[in-house]
């Protein structure tokens, strides 16, 4: 069995006492990531889902990288449609960091694909990431797959952020139900958690580690919950068994 932590939107800032909509997003990355450490069934990788750094600075994410880095644990990350894709890649592309790409552990390959679109909060999948992920499912060398990306591919009923999806899910959910070996399809992007199942696939969302959204909102509206994360438990025969956590009070 291979434990995963998913972390998603820390929105962090050059700056850690800037705030975002008055919550200071850095104060609960570190609480969150804390909390989870703390777990008494460790994860044995981290998968960071996008919109990492809010203000697109290079020292919001060499601080993440510092945090994540003392975890001292394999860290796969993702841009989301703040992120600044080419910080990025220079900050976070040095082990234990790995940026996009794919990595097969066991007969379990997780693809982390990127839904970056310049100048568009919702996301676009281009072909080259389209035909990465159709070569890596025909791979004999996984018996199961778990995917990740920044966007939503399916509606998540509310107006305004299903205004701001995976533009092309159609043909990620193409690729996808091509292949009878994918298990799961992981995101961040909307600020809530859910759990549901396409063609028996597992379809799961992740609530930030700062701010919620309020789900089934026509309007962007914020919700009272607290930070939070999710593991994700892949087994052997293919199962994923998974939960969110949220932040509690001190
Ligand atoms: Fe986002």
């Amino acid at each position: 069995m291979l434990r995963l932590l998913q972390l998603t939107d820390s929105h962090l800032h050059a700056s850690p006492d800037a705030r975002m909509r008055g919550f200071n997003t850095d104060e609960s990355f570190r609480a969150v990531l804390a909390q989870a450490m703390r777990d008494p069934d460790p994860a044995e990788a981290i998968v960071v889902t996008g919109d990492l750094v809010q203000d697109e600075t290079r020292a919001g994410y060499e601080r993440l990288r510092e945090m994540l880095a003392a975890c001292e644990l394999p860290v796969f990350c993702i841009p989301g449609n703040h992120d600044a894709p080419e910080l990025m890649a220079s900050v976070l592309s040095a082990p234990p960091f790995q940026l996009n790409g794919d990595w097969q552990i066991g007969n379990w390959r997780l693809i982390f694909l990127n839904s970056y679109c310049r100048g568009d909060d919702g996301g676009r999948l281009p072909r080259e990431e389209l035909q990465r992920l159709a070569d890596g499912l025909q791979q004999e060398n996984a018996d199961h797959y778990a995917i990740f990306l920044h966007h939503q591919p399916v509606p998540m009923g509310s107006r305004w952020l299903d205004g701001v999806g995976l533009r092309n899910a159609d043909e990620l959910l193409e690729i996808v139900d091509g292949s009878s070996r994918v298990r799961g399809l992981v995101w961040g992007h909307v600020h809530q958690a859910s759990d549901r199942r396409r063609h028996g696939v597992r379809l799961l969302s992740t609530p930030s580690t700062c701010l919620q959204f309020l789900p089934n909102s026509d309007d962007f509206a914020l919700d009272s919950r607290p930070p939070g994360y999710r593991w994700l438990d892949l087994h052997a025969n293919g199962r994923i068994d998974s939960r969110v956590a949220w932040l509690e009070e001190n």
